[in-house]
């Protein structure tokens, strides 16, 4: 396991660029178990997760082949429809393997995620939407086992679900008949699987909206697609400008998918230079506090929380971030603390007392995100802090103390110790 040392409060300027995005190229890979075939995917973050999934689908009997963020995926080759505990349980989005599985196969064994740091993270809506589509569901030893051939049904989220939306989406293409999902989830990484899922040759109207209607086709084919741009990645850097930034220019950072952010940074009194795909930011002189919620997909992203109240360390004055999609994902907020953050946090709402001068210490990454927002502090913080645990940094961001170095910011991976010398 490798830690970050970061030496705090050097100004970030210059260019970075931003990589695939995670969520997207994800549920991409496991549609093209769908049907036996060749694809291609260009723009593929090398990252833990994109490294896991493609592990998955080798279990499952495909050929993947994963070179300078261009995967080559065989899947005519797959014959053993199973995701086992082992994968899925170091990665929840192994379970984007049922939808297909069950479609292609119509008989699949795949391992219950479990619990995480954020809480319990249910499964429950992507079960109703394969039972609603014909799939006899039953639990194993661990394990979801489905059977039988699926037909149209119609699907009603009562809670918006990214996860449980794309899950549900593979499985109705080639399920015989119509389906229609409503109060679908239409954040960016369903769209740009809904549009690989219609190069594949599915029929599919309504994307981008949260009704989604398929009719269900007998074949597909295989296709080749350019993954869009990580807008939580984007969207980390665009906040680490505006903490530390002297022009930083973001490469790939697309508007449309940022819309909550960006309007939440100009808010603080960040003024953010747009044109096509780049986005240039500074530091103000003086940052606002402001409010947040998170809200399915174009509101704020819960993925983009842990950053914000980073940020919000360095406004004059307070500010009430509540988390309303995960109610339990605040673990960075002991961690911001060691660094001296005022957070208080009561339920699914963290206030934020601004500003204060963060001080460098030893801090530990539990998620993804979270290990982010460790970053963001550790920038503008005097003096140095350690990161430990980075592996959940290498699960999301490509790279990423390339990139801040690249930008001016002192930052190094080192392996951690851990040999602890007797006395
Ligand atoms: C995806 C993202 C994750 C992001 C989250 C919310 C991927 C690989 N991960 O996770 O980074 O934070 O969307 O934007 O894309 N829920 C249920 N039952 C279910 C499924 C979900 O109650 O069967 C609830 C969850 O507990 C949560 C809410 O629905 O409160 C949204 O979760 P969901 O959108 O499903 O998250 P993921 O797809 O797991």
């Amino acid at each position: 396991m490798d830690k970050f040392i970061i030496e705090g409060r050097y100004a970030l300027s210059g260019e970075v660029s931003i990589s695939g995005a995670k969520n997207a190229v994800l549920p991409i890979m496991a549609a093209s178990l769908l049907w036996p075939d060749r694809y291609v995917l260009h723009n593929v973050p090398c990252l833990h997760d994109t490294l896991t999934m493609a592990r998955l689908m080798e279990i499952i009997g495909a050929r993947v082949v994963f070179e300078h963020n261009r995967m080559e995926i065989d899947t005519t080759t797959c014959n053993n429809p199973e995701a086992p505990y082992e994968m899925v349980k170091t990665m929840r989005a192994s379970f984007y393997v049922l939808g297909p599985l069950a479609g292609r196969f119509g008989r699949c064994r795949v391992s219950l995620p479990g619990g995480c740091n954020w809480g319990p993270r249910p499964v429950d809506l992507h079960l109703m939407a394969m039972k609603t589509l014909g799939a006899d569901i039953t639990l194993d030893g661990g394990y979801i086992i489905a059977k039988g051939r699926l037909k149209g049904g119609a699907i009603n989220f009562d809670t918006s679900s990214v996860g449980a939306t794309g899950n549900a989406l593979m499985a109705a293409v080639l399920a015989e008949g119509e389906t229609v999902l409503t109060n679908a989830a239409r954040e960016p990484e369903i769209t740009g699987l809904a549009r690989f899922l219609q190069k594949m040759g599915a029929r599919i109207d309504g994307i981008g909206t949260t009704t989604l209607h398929v009719t269900g086709q007998k074949e597909l084919h295989g296709t080749e697609e350019e993954i869009i741009p990580d807008r939580i990645e984007a969207a980390t850097f665009l906040i680490a400008g505006a903490m530390a930034g002297d022009k930083v220019k973001i490469n790939g950072a697309r508007e449309d998918h940022l819309t909550a952010l960006l309007g939440n940074l100009e808010a603080a009194g960040v003024v953010l230079k747009r044109s096509d795909e780049v986005i240039e930011v500074s530091r103000p002189s003086t940052l606002q506090p402001v409010d947040m919620t998170t809200a399915p997909y174009p509101g704020y992203p819960t993925d983009l929380q842990a950053q914000w109240i980073a940020f919000m360390t360095q406004a004059e004055g307070s500010s009430v971030v509540r988390d309303e999609i995960y109610l339990d994902r605040f673990a960075h907020v002991p961690e911001l603390a060691r660094l001296g953050a005022r957070i208080r946090l009561e339920g699914n709402t963290a206030t934020v007392e601004g500003p204060t001068e963060l001080i460098g210490a030893p801090v530990m990454s539990t998620d993804i995100r979270a290990s982010a927002s460790l970053v963001l502090a550790a920038l503008v913080a005097r003096g140095t802090s350690e990161i430990s645990r980075v592996y959940h940094l290498d699960r999301g961001y490509e790279t990423i103390e390339k990139k801040f170095a690249g930008l001016g910011a002192r930052i190094e991976r080192v392996a951690e110790d851990y040999l602890v010398q007797k006395g």
